[in-house]
């Protein structure tokens, strides 16, 4: 196909997730012989996504420079509804692609409908089925569902959630979660930890910034770090301490006196990986984590009360345990005493996606931009 007849595939990506997820679908458009892909970045994390943009390789066509240190939720909304309005409205993509359940992609999706252009929305269908948990992603979830041309649901359950809210089948495609395609790219690589850590502890990875458990939630997991250091002499704390001021602060207080608790800046995906691989146990908040830690078969404590990732607990690797500290330290001790019940979750499995998720993704965008005219039709 020459230059001029390739279609425009727009794909919008805002926060550290969104770049490791739709870095496999950038490539997979630019890898095409029908897209030309232009690079939307809202800038919503400028610090944690540009390294992710270097180790994929990706080099944002425009920036839209939205971050401000403590952004609130309205102001942040604000600036991307106009910014990314108004930079649609000049690119006039054929198609718009954006990841997940962040601001960026909620004003993603608005400002597409706003300006007709059919948006795909990529890892559709995910669901707590309670609408302030996670906040305000759910939320973001299920109006993105209502705006979207496409859905690419990464898994059946996902898909299950789609056609129970009304959404047409005929537009809903399991794909599988790109994620899984970026982990097994950055799994190949392997990049060195960057952080020199005692070999013979045992390595427990901690992540934490959702915005419901900022305040004292976060102090009561600290507690649970805290116990759990002091009654095992054996391990070692590795947290990536994200860059939200809600959240340092909080954990240089409670944690920083610990000797062996490393608190670091966030890590780059690859070193990021690489400690995945070498924790024993990781106890996150976080959404990809789970869906990674499933992959590489890592236990993982999910520090929340609700997962809309729920294959990962069926499948027996996460446990959602909340905030309560006592909890949280009772199943690490359980895990880090008991090698059965440890190896009863030790399970790699796969139900997130078998790695080729933005290639089938790709193709769909292709078919719905490029309908293949039967030879009836044509002749
Ligand atoms: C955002 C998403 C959340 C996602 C998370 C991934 C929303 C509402 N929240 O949460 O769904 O799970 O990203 O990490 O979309 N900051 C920096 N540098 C950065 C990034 C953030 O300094 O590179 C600081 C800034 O002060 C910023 C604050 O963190 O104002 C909060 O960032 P924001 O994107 O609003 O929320 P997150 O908690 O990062
Ligand atoms: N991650 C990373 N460096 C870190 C912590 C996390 O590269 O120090 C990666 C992790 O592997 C996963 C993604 O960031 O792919 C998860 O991002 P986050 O937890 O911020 O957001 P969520 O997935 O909860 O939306």
């Amino acid at each position: 196909m020459s230059s001029s007849t390739r279609k425009t595939v727009a794909c919008i990506v805002g926060t550290r997730p969104e770049a490791i997820k739709m870095a496999p679908v950038i490539r997979a458009v630019q890898a095409s012989s029908w897209g030309r892909c232009r690079v939307i970045f809202t800038a919503q994390h400028r610090d944690l996504a540009a390294p992710i943009f270097e180790f994929f390789g990706v080099h944002p066509d425009v920036d839209l420079d939205v971050m401000r240190p403590g952004q609130s939720l309205a102001d942040l909304s604000n600036r991307l509804l106009s910014s990314l309005h108004h930079a649609l409205g000049r690119e006039a993509p054929d198609f718009v692609l954006a990841q997940g359940d962040t601001t960026t992609v909620l004003a993603s999706a608005l400002a597409s409908f706003m300006l007709g252009a059919p948006f795909g929305h990529v890892e559709a269908g995910l669901r707590t089925h309670r609408l302030d948990s996670p906040f305000p992603e759910e939320a973001n979830r299920v109006a993105v569902s209502h705006l979207s041309t496409l859905h690419f649901a990464p898994t059946p359950a996902a898909r299950e959630n789609l056609l129970r809210e009304g959404i047409d089948r005929a537009t809903i495609h399991l794909t599988g979660n790109t994620g899984i395609d970026a982990l097994h790219a950055a799994a190949r690589r392997e990049t060195p930890l960057g952080a020199s850590l005692d070999p013979r502890r045992r390595l427990i990875l901690v992540t934490v910034h959702r915005r419901e458990n900022q305040g004292d939630p976060l102090r009561r997991i600290c507690r649970s770090v805290r116990a759990i250091h002091d009654r095992f002499e054996d391990v070692e704390i590795l947290w990536p301490v994200h860059p939200n001021p809600a959240v340092g602060p909080v954990v240089a207080e409670m944690i920083g006196d610990l000797p062996r608790a490393r608190l670091v800046e966030p890590l780059g995906y690859g070193a990021f990986v690489t400690a995945m691989k070498r924790a024993v146990l990781i106890l996150s908040d976080s959404g990809g984590i789970q869906e990674e830690a499933t992959a590489l078969g890592k236990p993982v404590l999910v520090l929340r009360r609700f997962s809309e990732r729920g294959e990962a607990v069926d499948c027996g690797v996460a446990r959602l345990v909340g905030c309560d500290p006592e909890a949280i330290a009772a199943e690490a001790a359980r895990l880090l005493l008991d090698d059965d019940a440890y190896r009863t979750l030790a399970q790699a499995a796969s139900p997130f996606g078998d790695g080729r998720s933005a290639a089938r993704i790709a193709s769909i965008v292709k078919k719905h931009l490029i309908p293949v005219r039967s030879k009836a039709v044509s002749a």
